[in-house]
Formats: C-alpha cells, sequence, structure tokens
C-alpha cells in the first residue's frame, strides 16, 4: 500500500509539473488486489489504437467490442478492433494468463501498449472494466494510461445482487440496465425475485392464470406500511409480467456479461399472487386477492396438498429450461404457519410424515424442511442446486446441499457453514439497499427505514471471526438485495 501511495503521489507530481495534465485513476471499485507502477512514458490512448483479440474468438470479440463502446460512449472516441496482432498502438486481449481462479486477470500497461490477460474470457472481462473504470468520467478525453502492471482476482466466486421485480416493475430495457450496472462493478449473479404476493412476473405456459390474474394487482398503498394509518390506496391497478421470450433476451443479455441469472420463485410463503390465480392450492381455499400492500400475509402455499407440489414441479420444468443457472432459489422465507396449524390436509401431512417437533423446531416448521426438502431433491435430478432465505434452516431438516442465503442477520450463514452448508451472506444491516443512505430520514425519499451508509456496506466482511478457516469456505461470496416496495422507478432504483 505505501509503495501504492508513493507511485501514486509520483504520478501526481509528474502530471502536475511536467505534463500537466489528468491522468487515469486505476484505484477503483472493486480495488485491484495489486497496482504496481513502472517507470515509463504512459500509454497515450488516441483514435489510431487498434483493440485486438485472437483470431476466431468469438468470446474474445465481444469483449473487444465491449471495451471499444466503453471507450466511445466516454471519450466520444470511435475505436477499431481487429482479430490478429497489429504494430501500431494496441490495447490487446488474450487468455494465456495461467490462474487456479477463472476470473483472475492482469493488466499491463506499457508505453505503445495496453494487455488484458485474462484466466479466461471471464476474467478478460473484469480487465476491461477496471480499464473502463479508470477512466476519469470528470476528464474523460485525458486516456493517458501511466505505465503499470495490475494482478487481480476476485476473492469470492459469488458476488450477487438482487431485484424484486414484483412490488414494483421494471422493463426489460432497465433489466438490461441493471445488468450492466452489475457488469461495472465485477458482480456476476442477478438474482431476480420473480415472484411474491404484490405480483407474479414470469410466464409459465402449463398456468396462464399466473400472469393473467397473479400478475396484476387491483391497486397500490400510497406512503409507508407502519407509519401512515390509516391506510390509503391510489385506486389504479397495476401489473406487468416478462414473456419467455423477453426472458430468454435478459438471460443472453447477463451471459454475455458473465452473469448468471438465479431465478427466485418464492415458496412457500409470498404466493398470494399464486393463490388468487390457483385458490385451491391454498389451505382455504377462498378469498384472496393479489397484495395491496406490503409485509407478511397468512394465507401460503398449502403444504399438505399434493396439487402444490405437481404446481411446483411443473414451474421449476418450465422454469429450468429458461434459466440454465445450476442454482435455483426458492425462497423459504417469512412464511407463517397459521393457516397450515388450522389445515387438515396440512396436519395429515404432518402425521404421515411423522413430524413431530423437537422442542426447539415446531412440526409445521419442520413441514417447511420437507417441501424444501422435496422440491430440492426434484431440482437435483435436473442437475440443479436450490438456495432459500435462512429461514429454510428453521425445521432443522434440509439436507447438506442446499444453500443458505444469510439476510436477517449473519447468524444463519454462520450456523449454515458450521454444519458445513453453503452460505451466501447478505444481511439485511449491511447490504439491504433499499436502506436510507443518509442519516437524516427527512431528507431521503420514502423508504422502508433503517440506515445503511455507503462506507457500512464498503466495510462488510463476508467471513464472520466465529468460522474456523475450514468453515469459512463454506462461505460463496456476498450479495446485496434491493427489495421495490418503496422504489416505483427506473430512476429510484
Ligand atoms: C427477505 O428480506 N424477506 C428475504
Ligand atoms: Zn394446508
Amino acid at each position: 500500500m505505501k509503495k501504492l501511495l508513493f507511485s501514486t503521489l509520483a504520478l501526481c507530481l509528474m502530471a502536475c509539473c511536467k505534463e500537466t495534465k489528468p491522468v487515469v485513476n486505476y484505484e477503483v471499485i472493486p480495488l485491484p488486489q495489486s497496482i504496481e507502477y513502472t517507470e515509463q512514458e504512459p500509454f497515450q490512448l488516441d483514435a489510431k489504437t487498434v483493440i485486438t483479440y485472437p483470431q476466431g474468438n468469438a468470446l474474445q470479440e465481444k469483449n473487444a467490442s465491449f471495451l471499444a463502446s466503453y471507450i466511445q460512449e466516454l471519450s466520444g472516441m470511435p475505436i477499431k478492433t481487429q482479430a490478429g496482432v497489429t504494430n501500431g498502438k494496441r490495447i490487446v486481449l488474450k487468455t494465456d494468463l495461467q490462474n487456479a481462479n477463472q476470473e483472475a486477470y492482469q493488466l499491463t500497461v506499457t508505453s505503445d501498449q495496453i494487455t488484458i490477460d485474462g484466466a479466461s474470457p471471464a476474467g478478460v472481462f473484469y480487465g476491461i472494466q477496471t480499464l473502463r473504470k479508470s477512466i476519469d468520467v470528470t476528464h474523460p478525453k485525458a486516456l493517458v494510461f501511466p505505465t503499470v502492471v495490475i494482478n487481480d482476482a476476485p476473492r469470492f466466486a459469488y458476488r450477487g445482487m438482487h431485484f424484486d421485480v414484483s412490488r414494483h416493475f421494471f422493463t426489460v430495457d432497465f433489466i438490461k440496465q441493471y445488468i450492466d450496472i452489475l457488469a461495472l462493478h465485477n458482480l456476476n449473479k442477478f438474482h431476480w425475485h420473480l415472484t411474491d404476493d404484490q405480483g407474479w412476473r414470469i410466464e409459465i405456459k402449463k398456468y396462464p392464470r399466473l400472469t393473467e390474474v397473479g400478475s396484476m394487482r387491483k391497486e397500490t398503498l400510497i406512503g409507508h406500511l407502519l407509519k401512515d394509518k390509516p391506510h390509503q390506496f391510489d385506486g389504479k391497478p397495476y401489473g406487468g409480467f416478462y414473456t419467455q421470450e423477453q426472458i430468454k433476451e435478459i438471460v443472453k443479455y447477463a451471459q454475455d456479461r458473465y452473469i448468471t441469472i438465479i431465478p427466485e420463485i418464492d415458496i412457500p410463503g409470498h404466493t398470494l399472487a399464486v393463490l388468487t390465480a390457483y385458490p385451491e392450492l391454498g389451505c382455504t381455499g377462498k378469498d384472496y386477492a393479489v397484495g395491496t400492500k406490503w409485509g407478511v400475509f397468512d394465507d401460503v402455499l398449502c403444504a399438505g396438498n399434493e396439487a402444490s407440489y405437481k404446481f411446483l414441479e411443473d414451474v421449476f420444468d418450465e422454469l429450468t429450461e429458461l434459466f440454465p443457472s445450476k442454482y435455483i432459489h426458492i425462497g423459504g422465507d417469512e412464511c407463517p404457519k397459521t393457516r397450515w396449524k388450522e389445515c387438515p390436509k396440512c396436519q395429515a401431512k404432518i402425521k404421515a410424515l411423522g413430524l413431530k417437533g423437537d422442542g426447539e423446531h415446531t412440526a409445521e416448521q419442520q413441514l417447511q424442511g420437507y417441501v424444501v426438502s422435496r422440491i430440492e431433491q426434484f431440482l437435483k435430478k435436473k442437475g440443479r442446486e436450490v438456495i432459500g432465505w435462512d429461514e429454510i434452516l428453521e425445521g432443522n431438516n434440509i439436507s447438506q446441499d442446499a444453500i443458505v442465503m444469510s439476510w436477517r442477520g449473519t447468524e444463519g450463514g454462520i450456523a449454515a457453514a458450521q454444519r458445513h452448508n453453503r452460505a451466501i451472506m447478505t444481511p439485511h444491516y449491511s447490504l439491504y439497499f433499499d436502506y436510507n443512505q443518509g442519516e437524516d430520514p427527512s431528507k431521503e425519499p420514502l423508504s422502508i427505514g433503517e440506515y445503511l451508509p455507503v462506507k457500512k456496506v464498503y466495510d462488510y466482511e463476508p467471513i464472520d471471526p466465529k468460522l474456523t478457516p475450514e468453515q469459512g469456505k463454506y462461505i460463496l461470496g456476498a450479495q446485496a438485495n434491493l427489495w421495490t416496495e418503496y422504489i416505483a422507478s427506473p430512476a429510484h432504483a
């Protein structure tokens, strides 16, 4: 670090005294693992610069055109891309780097060449992002690159960002823009929260009422759920969903940017939209309406009805056709057991399964574990693995292969790692981006509440010191979540 500071200082002096020109800054977010300056004349990027990539390599050709488009967007300068080698001023993309971490890259700047060498095309893509971010947006035409060797690789294989499109719906164009923002930050997982009480947002051909009925709510709450009472509603029907063709287009768009989309179908709670479309799948079978306000609802999928499992298998059949992701998110959060306690079918299931509760966990909590395990087994046959919110630990009976997404704090993730289940850390107090970012709520837009400044996000350490190094290996990474109860527009998102 000292060396870095010293070199930066030297460069500033150089820039200020000799050239008086601004230069690019490699200290981007995420900060590369190492930045070693070398003592040569800087590389001056200009319109004669050509980006080259290996002949016949479609992924690298795509990487080259991404880089050219970023430079053009920032500086207005069109840059040529070319297969093979060139002698002039050039940016060379290649994948010769030997590194066990396939997302690693080395970015080398000499006076006449920038080289981005990745352990894979994904690594090259991250090197491109670093190069792109190093350009000072306040001086986008100052394309002076100090000579340097940057070595970088992500610490975690799972670097996620979530987005809730149920509480508010966002267009295909905006989802693409959102994916662009993930790419800019070297994130590689997009957790797409597609279903919830307030709207089902994905076309399922076998169950057309999910979108015909379940994607529309009668109206929407005005103001804050807890602070603005009595509740008032806007009286305007609200809805939207993605067709399977649109989903495929978005999956491809993300893939091109080395982002895997992990779809979430939230079950068995947060299913009011499902029950409105297919009331027979609820414990009481009647009087459901797609949610018009936020929070948690007692009406959930009936876990005692075999038709519920048939429904889920059909939905996951179509879902896995659309999403190649190894991980499928099945929700599992905030599922009240009120209806299950009263439902003859659920109680019969509990009896048939011999679930008795164990002092710490009720039989109904164990029933939730059964739902999760059953869907997990179904998805396993298709070669997929399940992720669930940390409540899936509650019955203490999920399989060793389930991945726990720790949101209520870090406890779920710690417990998961201690019992050798994999975990993804997304504790709300550090990683919920729907919280206020400024200290004074009166100066913030309406939000769910709480205060989460950027520094706290940046300081978050996913591996809790309570974990041994062995247990720490079960932490796949971290994710930030953006819930949209109070976020209704792209600009706000
Ligand atoms: C959640 O915030 N309900 C996962
Ligand atoms: Zn039931």
